[in-house]
């Protein structure tokens, strides 16, 4: 094994210290559980930066008290493994005490982005995303940080506390990587059973339906979220927890497609909750 296992900020520190010649440090935040998703944020990553960090840390902030805290994925020795195989130089997997030790007072909160989508149905969600990653930012000092579109929304935000807080940090947009069927990859993914699995398809071709339609000239957004919602409706194991046409900067509805729109969208298939987006252009 190559990649240092680092689980303390002042070794982390020590580490960091020992590269003074760093030109472009890579970030790339993940909870672990990884999969050909974070696979491909560390390979652009690895592209584009002489040292590369990844953190794996499941944030307790970001989960509210009936969410899946516990039962999340943790695959440490896996990832490490991951890791390594892709030339990752540093590995921060801290616990959640040395991030939080003591009762957290100080949030960030870009407010406004933060209350559609997701937002409506995951209370504190985001702040407690956008607070784990200052912290982390704060902790690694990267100069690049690679986020993925999978979780559109997330990356959205982020990229407006980086503008609004005056960050260093340029904040890296990879797309969003799927299995050979469409479904996005996710650490939730293994919640699935084979049976789920299969369902769990029916988002992307959702999704998939309403693009081809914005892309055939179609302009109200209620007409194509109803489309897609239909072709949801026929999936019996899936729950539609909401599906919307957002702008693709601030993630607000749209009420007529003019320009190239975000539709996202959140299904439960059992107790297995999953998310996914695409990006949809009008003609022309
Ligand atoms: P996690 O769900 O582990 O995702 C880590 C990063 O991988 C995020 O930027 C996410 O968008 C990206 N990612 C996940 N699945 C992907 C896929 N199929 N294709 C491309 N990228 C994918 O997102 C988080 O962790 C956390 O909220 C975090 C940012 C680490 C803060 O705790």
């Amino acid at each position: 094994m190559t990649v240092r296992l680092v689980h303390t900020i002042a070794v982390l520190r020590k580490e960091l210290a020992a590269f003074p010649a760093v030109q472009t440090r890579g970030f790339v935040p993940t909870m672990g559980a990884l999969h050909a998703g974070h696979g491909r944020l560390i390979h652009r990553a690895r592209a584009e930066c002489d040292q590369v960090m990844v953190s794996v840390f499941v944030n307790p902030l970001q989960f509210g008290p009936k969410e899946d805290y516990t039962g999340y994925p943790r695959t440490l020795q896996e990832d490490c493994a991951f890791c390594d195989a892709r030339g990752v130089d540093i590995l921060f997997a801290p616990e959640a005490e040395e991030i939080y030790p003591r009762p957290q007072l100080t949030f960030v909160e870009v407010s406004r982005m933060s209350e559609p989508l997701c937002g409506r149905f995951r209370p504190n969600h985001f702040r407690g995303v956008t607070t784990v990653v200052l912290k982390l930012f704060h902790m690694i000092q990267p100069h690049r940080a690679y986020f993925g579109e999978k979780d559109a929304q997330q990356l959205a935000l982020i990229r407006r506390m980086v503008l609004d807080l005056n960050l260093p940090t340029t904040i890296v947009a990879v797309p969003t990587v799927r299995e050979d069927d469409g479904l996005a990859c996710s650490s939730r993914n293994r919640y699935l059973n084979p049976q789920q699995r299969q369902a769990a398809v029916v988002l992307y071709r959702a999704l998939q339906a309403a693009q081809n339609q914005i892309a055939a000239g179609a302009t109200d957004p209620r007409q194509v979220q109803a489309a897609a919602l239909a072709i949801l409706q026929q999936e019996p194991l899936a729950r539609v927890e909401y599906l919307e046409l957002v702008d693709p900067d601030e993630m607000q509805a749209v009420t007529q497609i003019t320009g190239p729109a975000r539709l996202a969208g959140a299904i439960w298939i059992g107790s297995t909750r999953l998310i996914d987006n695409v990006l949809c252009q009008p003609p022309g």
